[in-house]
């Protein structure tokens, strides 16, 4: 690569950061984040809204100055070298940031001319971009008339015109019906398979779990677990346990016999009488069943699931997703709920 001996012994990396610090008032969005992404990996951030997911990619993307810490892309000072950063990345947004009077054909052509593509080129760029993400139907409609989906989809086309060597998705899937979320992850495969690195935001699990190498999970502006999936995955259980009990005055005593079974803290749910707790091993079910019994507590629903984000949080903090931390984005919730019941 050109700039290989340029980061020489850096070549490694695509990103190092440490002790990164973003403070907005007296809140600090960010609160020492240390990350390291491999060249050539993808590396998921996992985190719920408000964990500072955004601010860190908009810190490492030279779109925002750290208050403290220090990162480099590719050997790169953000800071100080922003310009050659600038020029190795391209970032995604979670809002398009594209023209809304303009239709998608359009918007991809502005984008291709800005990074310096001919006219013709520009054209058949725009094409095969808008083909790939399904938007070819779409393609001469204002974007204003566009659906949230068809937005993120344009928006991570716009980020594909030229290919740069390090690639960072905001919640790229975020919204999307599920045809279009594993098209997505077919395209990021494909992005690092022609030789970019990927950095991308989640709030779903099993997202950073089809896609990252690595992942780092972010919570309340610090990075509270970080490993390959499979060692996250083994710190919060292969699988989580939900259930309903017929009888809602049971809740404690039902909480309690869990804990003991599965030796792992449990979850009340928003919705009436219904308990979660991550597994390891979903062979105890047998054995919790006949606690249960034995104890006369009667369940009205009972399901083994592969763990939720939730969960992660719950094993690694102790603690459930803060309860104000879905308020903002109804869509995505509603997006969740019918995933959830899939
Ligand atoms: N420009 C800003 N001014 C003030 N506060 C901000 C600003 N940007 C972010 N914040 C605050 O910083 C915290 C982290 O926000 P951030 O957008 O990084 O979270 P996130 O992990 O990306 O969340 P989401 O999943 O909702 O996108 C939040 O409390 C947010 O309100
Ligand atoms: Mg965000």
């Amino acid at each position: 690569m050109v700039y290989g001996n340029k980061s020489g012994s850096n070549g490694d990396w695509a990103v190092e950061a440490q002790g990164l610090v973003k403070t907005f008032g007296d809140n600090r969005a960010v609160d020492g984040v240390d990350l390291q992404v491999r060249t050539g990996s993808i590396y998921g951030v996992l985190g719920p809204n408000g964990a500072g997911k955004t601010t860190t990619i908009r810190m490492l993307a030279t779109l925002l100055r750290p208050d403290a810490g220090s990162a480099r892309i590719f050997g790169h000072d953000v800071v100080k070298e922003s310009q050659i950063v600038r020029q190795l990345i391209g970032v995604t947004g979670q809002y398009a940031s594209v023209d809304e009077s303009l239709s998608a054909t359009e918007n991809l052509i502005i984008f291709s001319r800005l990074l310096g593509l001919g006219r013709a080129e520009s054209r058949r760029k725009a094409e095969e971009l808008l083909e790939e993400f399904g938007l070819t139907e779409a393609a001469k409609r204002p974007l204003k008339n566009f659906s949230g989906g068809m937005r993120r989809r344009l928006d991570l086309a716009a980020s594909l015109i030229a290919q740069p060597p390090l690639i960072f998705l905001d919640e790229p899937t975020t919204g999307l019906d599920p045809r279009t979320r594993s098209q997505m992850w077919d395209t990021i495969r494909r992005l690092v398979k022609t030789g970019s690195t990927v950095l991308l935001t989640t709030q779903y699990l099993d997202e950073a779990d089809q896609l990252a190498d690595r992942i780092a999970v972010i919570d309340t502006g610090k990075v509270v677990a970080e490993g390959t999936v499979d060692e996250l995955k083994a710190s919060v259980g292969t699988s989580s346990l939900h259930l309903r009990l017929a009888d809602l005055e049971d809740n404690n005593s039902a909480r309690h016999i869990i804990e003991q079974v599965l030796g792992v803290p449990t979850k009340i749910s928003s919705e009436a009488g219904k308990i979660t707790a991550p597994m390891a091993n979903a062979d105890l079910v047998t054995d919790l069943l006949i606690a249960l019994r034995t104890a006369g507590i009667h369940l009205s629903e009972m399901s083994v699931q592969k763990p939720t984000l939730d969960e992660v949080f719950l094993t690694i903090t102790g603690e459930g997703v803060k309860e104000d931390a879905s308020t903002t984005q109804a869509s995505d919730d509603m997006y969740k709920a019918k995933e959830a019941r899939a």
